[in-house]
């Protein structure tokens, strides 16, 4: 496969900075919000330190183990995922860990809990613009089951399976509840048909990371932490239930990120 890697000083267009930014760094972690970028890398390492702030790219490097981590915001949405991925490729990312919000379509499933993507449906455009449809999202074994690892050590409580990436937060998602009420033909009826075929979960970005870095070469992975119900409602619950979900994901993302320093 072709690599076009760029110059150690050659900052990239959209997240705004260089390689030489990255102090070696080849392992990514992934929120959507340039808000939890801060917090994150403050929580996840030690000396945690600012790098740029360009559009929805915000990027912070952290160091766990020593070891350099960069953590930056994709943005919403699978066309910002995939540019995000496009630059990190060039500057020598290598692992890229997804940390998200979603709603879980699955009764079993509780609000606070995590959930790990396996693979994901590609209810998303980005994805189709590097892989024909029939080309599957799938996760990277070995960073799935660091996740999976490290969520079994520290107690979360996690799920392992599919999720359903949707471009839209509203009809992709079948909420009613929009502002003109109305879900198009084409996705009335499609929840149910993702609960019976076993999906845990609405998410708006895992195919395009999934796919985009199958694409590129990368190993991905995704958690994210469950805020919504859609058993029982289609809103986002109260900010406690944010905050439960995103201290297991902290744990789970720095044991996964351990068990994958030592993996090499
Ligand atoms: N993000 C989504 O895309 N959907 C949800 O229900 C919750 C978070």
């Amino acid at each position: 496969m072709a690599k076009n890697y760029a110059a150690f000083d050659e900052a990239m267009y959209h997240v705004g900075f260089a390689k030489k930014a990255l102090q070696g760094a080849a392992l990514a972690v992934l929120p959507g919000d340039p808000g939890r970028v801060e917090p994150l890398a403050k929580t996840l390492g030690e000396g945690a330190q600012f790098i740029a702030s360009h559009r929805e790219y915000t990027s912070w490097l952290t160091r766990v183990e020593g070891a350099p981590v960069l953590v930056c915001s994709t943005g919403m949405g699978g066309p910002s995922v995939g540019i995000c991925l496009e630059e990190l490729a060039r500057l020598g990312i290598t692992h890229v860990i997804r940390v998200g919000t979603t709603g879980t379509i699955q009764e079993k499933i509780n609000l606070g809990d995590v959930i790990i993507n396996k693979a994901a449906v590609r209810l998303d455009g980005t994805s189709g613009h590097y892989a024909p449809q029939e080309f599957p999202a799938v996760a990277s074994f070995s960073v799935t089951g660091a996740l999976a690892q490290a969520a079994s050590s520290c107690g979360a409580p996690f799920h392992v399976g599919v999720s359903v990436s949707s471009d839209t937060f509203w009809p992709g998602q079948e909420r009613y509840d929009s502002f003109t009420g109305y879900v198009p033909r084409r996705f009335q009826g499609s929840m149910r048909e993702w609960q019976a075929l076993g999906a845990l979960n609405y998410e708006m970005e895992t195919s395009a990371l999934f796919v985009v870095s199958q694409a590129l070469g990368l190993k991905a992975g995704a958690v994210c932490g469950v805020v919504v119900k859609r058993t029982q409602s289609e809103s986002v619950a109260a900010d406690d239930v944010y905050l439960r979900a995103l201290a297991y994901q902290i744990k789970v993302v720095r044991g996964a990120i351990k068990i994958l320093l030592h993996i090499g």
